[in-house]
């Protein structure tokens, strides 16, 4: 169904360009909400590890300015060095308040004097200074190269009860370890986000599609009940009109009849013209049957019913249809079939049905009417060897006019539709295996049964 796959080719192709770039966005927010979460932990342990440990194993040295001997510049390495045993420090250098580089992992630094460090700067106020370094500052010439990810530490050390900063470490801590850990959560922030946004695809899809389903449901609904309603109105319409029209006809056929029949009675006329005049009493009859037909459509005199056999009228019809060439093959059984309902419309109707049975064996054929019990209904089907019905013509025969014939009127099942369907009852036609017709005509049992 077009409506149907196309609004679900573009649900589809819509929800999953949205849920693809909102799963995106949200990987990409809660990778570097991840990141900086675990970055400022990682800065905050690192500045309580060395302000912890300073003072400890740093007790009595003058980090005031550099050390004075390489004695004294050993003894200060190797404590340096006892505090970064055990943790990620890979480098460590520290500064005195006046930009002055005390130790260094280089030794040429020590003593030397950078003013451009704007972390250092702010250190020296107080505050710890935290970035990913790339080792790219002027002091660092040399030490690049051998780390992957380095996080670059300033961490002011003030002595206990003072506000003044006594020396700054810059430390830089390997990063490996986080990275891989971070690696590890990121991996399992895809996977979560993907695995969730492909259940709410498909349980939108799902939603969708049973949406969808239902408008479609909904929209045939709405197409066979606006069709119903045009058909209903265009047969009463048709029928007013044709009331009307065959009202005013049947007088002035009845003149036009009476002054053929007196003139040829009257007049003796020669035979060329006595047989015109026949020619207008056949037609003016013909004219007078489409007419009677036509009322009996537009406005069916009302119903006499009474108890009435459904047997004995099928039997009088097709005595009264039958011609010599068609065999009429009743299998009625014994059981009587009682029903409330008027005689002469019963007959008319049967009369119809095995009228255009017959015509449509065109010369030879059989015609077989059976009837059974259904539910609390008497079925009657008359299936006949005929040239058949082809499938979509099935109900248009129902509609007024619709003949396949060159005389007829096409009023013939309209007509007998119409007073089935005025007893509760139900007449429908349809195709036979092979070749021919079978009319199901339904009568409600009723309490005349
Ligand atoms: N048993 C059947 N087998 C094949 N076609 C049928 C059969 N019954 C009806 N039809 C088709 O349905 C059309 C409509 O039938 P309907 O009885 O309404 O009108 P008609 O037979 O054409 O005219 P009228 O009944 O006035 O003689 C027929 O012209 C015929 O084409
Ligand atoms: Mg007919």
């Amino acid at each position: 169904m077009p409506g149907r796959s196309s609004l679900l080719g573009r649900f589809s192709a819509l929800s999953a360009v949205t849920l693809a770039v909102l799963a995106l966005s949200l990987g990409a927010l809660m990778s570097r909400a991840l990141e900086d979460l675990v970055l400022e932990r990682a800065r905050e342990d690192t500045a309580q590890f060395i302000r912890q440990h300073v003072p400890v194993y740093l007790k009595g040295i003058d980090l005031s300015r550099p050390p004075a001997d390489s004695a004294a510049s050993r003894r200060l390495a190797d404590h340096v060095h006892e505090i970064s045993i055990g943790s990620h420090i890979a480098r460590v250098k520290i500064w005195n308040p006046a930009r002055q580089v005390i130790y260094s992992d280089n030794p040429a630094q020590t003593g030397k004097t950078f003013t451009d460090n704007e972390e250092l700067n702010e250190a020296l106020e107080g505050k710890v200074e935290a970035e990913i370094s790339g080792l790219d500052k002027a002091e660092n010439a040399g030490d690049r190269g051998g780390f992957k990810r380095l996080m670059e530490l300033y961490v002011p050390v003030q002595s206990p009860g003072s506000t003044r900063v006594d020396a700054v470490f810059e430390v830089y801590e390997d990063l490996s370890d986080i990275d891989r850990g971070l690696a590890r959560a990121r991996l399992k922030v895809w996977g979560v986000l993907a695995a969730g946004m492909l259940a709410l695809y498909f349980a939108l899809f799902g939603i969708v599609r049973n949406a969808s389903s239902t408008i479609d449901r909904l929209r045939r609904e709405e197409l066979a009940l606006t069709e119903e309603l045009r058909r209903k109105e265009i047969l009463s319409s048709l029928g007013e009109l044709s009331a009307v029209v065959a009202h005013e006809i049947k007088n002035p056929l009845s003149i036009i009849r009476g002054s053929a029949e007196t003139l040829r009675r009257e007049s003796p006329q020669k035979p060329e013209d006595d047989q015109l005049l026949g020619f207008i009493v056949a037609e003016v009859n013909r004219l007078n049957t489409l007419v009677g037909s036509l009322l009996d459509f537009a406005r069916p005199r009302p119903a006499h019913r009474s108890p009435t056999d459904v047997h004995e009228a099928v039997r009088e019809a097709a005595r009264v249809v039958a011609s010599p060439e068609t065999r009429v093959q009743l299998e009625l059984g014994a059981r009587r079939h009682v029903l409330q309902l008027d005689p002469d419309q019963l007959r008319q109707v049967l009369i119809n049905l095995i009228k255009n049975a017959e015509e449509s064996l065109e010369g030879g054929g059989e015609i077989r009417v059976a009837t059974a019990d259904e539910g609390g209904s008497l079925v009657l089907t008359m299936d006949d060897t005929g040239h058949g019905i082809p499938e979509e013509d099935l109900e248009k025969v129902f509609l007024p006019f619709h003949t396949g014939k060159a005389t007829g009127s096409g009023l013939g099942l309209p007509i007998a539709r119409k007073l089935v369907e005025a007893v509760g009852g139900q007449l429908r036609l349809e195709r036979l295996p092979g070749r021919g017709t079978r009319v199901r005509l339904v009568l409600p049992a009723g309490e005349g049964a």
